[in-house]
Formats: C-alpha cells, sequence, structure tokens
C-alpha cells in the first residue's frame, strides 16, 4: 500500500464478528461455526430482532456452551442499520478492538476473515468488494446484480466516493473508526446503512482500502431485501448527494476528504489480492 504509508496504525485488538439475523434458523448454526472455524480467537455477537422462527434461540444455545458467542436479542425487526448500531454500541462497551459485520446466510465467507483483518492491519476501515480486480458474486441472478451494480454506481457518482462497493456488508472496523464516524447521527435502517458508513468513512478521512471477496448467495432462507428497502435507500442516498453538491457551490465545506488531515487518510486503495 503506498501513499503517504508514514501513518502508524496501533495493533488490532480482539475482533467481534457481529451477525444481524431475522429468520436465519437453518443458516446460524453453519456461520458461527465457520466463524468460530475461521478465526478462532474472534468473538461472536448475534443481533436478532426477535425472529419468528427461532433464531435468537438457536443463538442462546449456541452461546450457552461457547464463551466466544454472545447474544443481542432485539424487540422487533427494525432493520439491519438498527441492529448493527445496536450492536456497535455493544462492541465499544465491551472493549473490542476490531469489529466485523458479516451476513448470517454464507455469503461472507467466514473463510475471507483473514484477508480483511490483514488488510486492516494498515487501515481504518477495510470493505470486502464484489466490483473489485478478483472480486465476484457466485448464483446471483442477473437482476439482483443489476441492482447492485446499479446502486454502487449511483452512490459513487452522486455522493463522489472513490470505492467500487459502495453496499456490500463485509467490512471491518477499527474501534477508532467507528468512534469517529459519528454514529449517533445515523438514521438509515435498512441497506443503505452501508452507504452511509461508506460516505462517512471517507468524509472524515478515514483510510478505505477494498479487498476482493467472492460473494455466495444463500442456500437456506429467503433475502430481506424489499421494495422499501430499494426507496429509502435510493431517496437518501440522493438527498445526500445534493446536499453536498449543494454546499459544494455554497463553498461550505462539504465535499468529501476533509476531516483528518492525516496523510493517507484518502480515498481507497486496493487490497492484498485475491
Ligand atoms: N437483526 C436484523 N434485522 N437483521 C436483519 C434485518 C433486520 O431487520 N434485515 C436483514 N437482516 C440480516 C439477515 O438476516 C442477514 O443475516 C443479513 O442481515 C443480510 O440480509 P439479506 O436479506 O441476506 O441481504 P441480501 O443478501 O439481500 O443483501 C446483501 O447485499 C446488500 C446489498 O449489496 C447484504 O450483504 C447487505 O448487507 C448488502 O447491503
Ligand atoms: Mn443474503
Amino acid at each position: 500500500m503506498s501513499d503517504g504509508g508514514q501513518r502508524t496504525y496501533g495493533p488490532l485488538g480482539t475482533a467481534l464478528v457481529i451477525i444481524p439475523t431475522y429468520n436465519e434458523a437453518e443458516n446460524i448454526g453453519l456461520i458461527v461455526g465457520r466463524v468460530r472455524a475461521a478465526v478462532p480467537e474472534a468473538h461472536i455477537l448475534v443481533a436478532d430482532d426477535n425472529s419468528p422462527d427461532g433464531t435468537g434461540k438457536l443463538a442462546d444455545e449456541l452461546a450457552a456452551g461457547d464463551d466466544h458467542v454472545h447474544v443481542l436479542h432485539r424487540k422487533g425487526k427494525e432493520g439491519l442499520g438498527a441492529a448493527y448500531l445496536a450492536g456497535f454500541v455493544w462492541a465499544l462497551e465491551q472493549g473490542y478492538g476490531v469489529i466485523v459485520e458479516m451476513d448470517a446466510d454464507g455469503s461472507h465467507q467466514p473463510e475471507e476473515l483473514p484477508r480483511l483483518l490483514t488488510a486492516l492491519a494498515g487501515a481504518d476501515l477495510v470493505l470486502g468488494s464484489r466490483w473489485v480486480p478478483g472480486g465476484r458474486v457466485v448464483n446471483w441472478p442477473k437482476s439482483r446484480e443489476f441492482i447492485s451494480r446499479g446502486g454502487s454506481t449511483y452512490s459513487r457518482l452522486m455522493l463522489n466516493l472513490p470505492m467500487r462497493d459502495v453496499t456490500g456488508g463485509y467490512r471491518a472496523f477499527r474501534r477508532e473508526t467507528l468512534e469517529g464516524l459519528g454514529l449517533d447521527e445515523v438514521a438509515s435502517a435498512g441497506y443503505c446503512f452501508q452507504v452511509d458508513l461508506a460516505r462517512r468513512a471517507v468524509q472524515k478521512g478515514f483510510r478505505v482500502v477494498e479487498v476482493p471477496i467472492t460473494f455466495v448467495e444463500r442456500e437456506f432462507g429467503d433475502s430481506k431485501m424489499s421494495k422499501d428497502i430499494l426507496v429509502e435507500a435510493l431517496w437518501r442516498v440522493t438527498q445526500w448527494g445534493i446536499k453536498a453538491q449543494a454546499s459544494k457551490l455554497l463553498g461550505k465545506d462539504g465535499g468529501q476528504g476533509g476531516g483528518k488531515g492525516g496523510e493517507g487518510g484518502r480515498g481507497t486503495e486496493p487490497g492484498s489480492g485475491a
């Protein structure tokens, strides 16, 4: 990794993998087992929104037999973003040094997590990326790929972001990064939560690195993507974009890349290869 390599990064500390769940009964045991095998020193927090299919109870059973597994029970379905925000608060309180976002359905392969963590040694935020060279998607219908690529491209252009995969949900943060993002002000409930965090990281001048991943579509259960989630994303990204353009025109500091004033704090760079 090249530019301004002067900045030094502290040691990573213990990682917490947050897995938000809503009706993932067929997947929860598999994913927890895979994370435990792939990164044995990491802890796991399942953030369950009172899933009607009993995912929360299954998670409790896993936690009862493994002191690396924890469960956050939430009262009802409030969206991916809200579940992650609650998980982040818990993670920071508990003192974890690294916080990872991962889907429960196997789309984000735990076996690729060591590569993300390696890249985080020299970055503030690592994005598992489908849309950089070496990244790919397996078993997605063309329609879904079109929506996802379109969402990333629209967000990139509207918000002037350098990363290729803006909406992805496989990420590793240093705790200091989460502390610096202004999480109190995040209102995004659905999948645009990911875009929201990405744009905040760039605005604050954090060093964001993309690492190619292979995203594998789920075998069991259903995606929670809905029209409401898409509409929220489109609406919010458009609003953020218009606001940023307006402040630029008015000469206010609405642009990207301000903030930390640090060398190496700008843009994204390719990560550690496939
Ligand atoms: N607690 C909680 N509450 N969890 C939720 C909720 C919710 O309201 N909605 C979804 N989840 C959980 C799911 O159970 C799963 O573990 C994870 O969030 C991702 O949900 P999926 O429904 O599998 O998402 P997807 O495969 O359609 O979308 C993927 O691509 C999006 C766009 O690129 C995910 O990786 C998203 O994170 C990503 O933004
Ligand atoms: Mn999924």
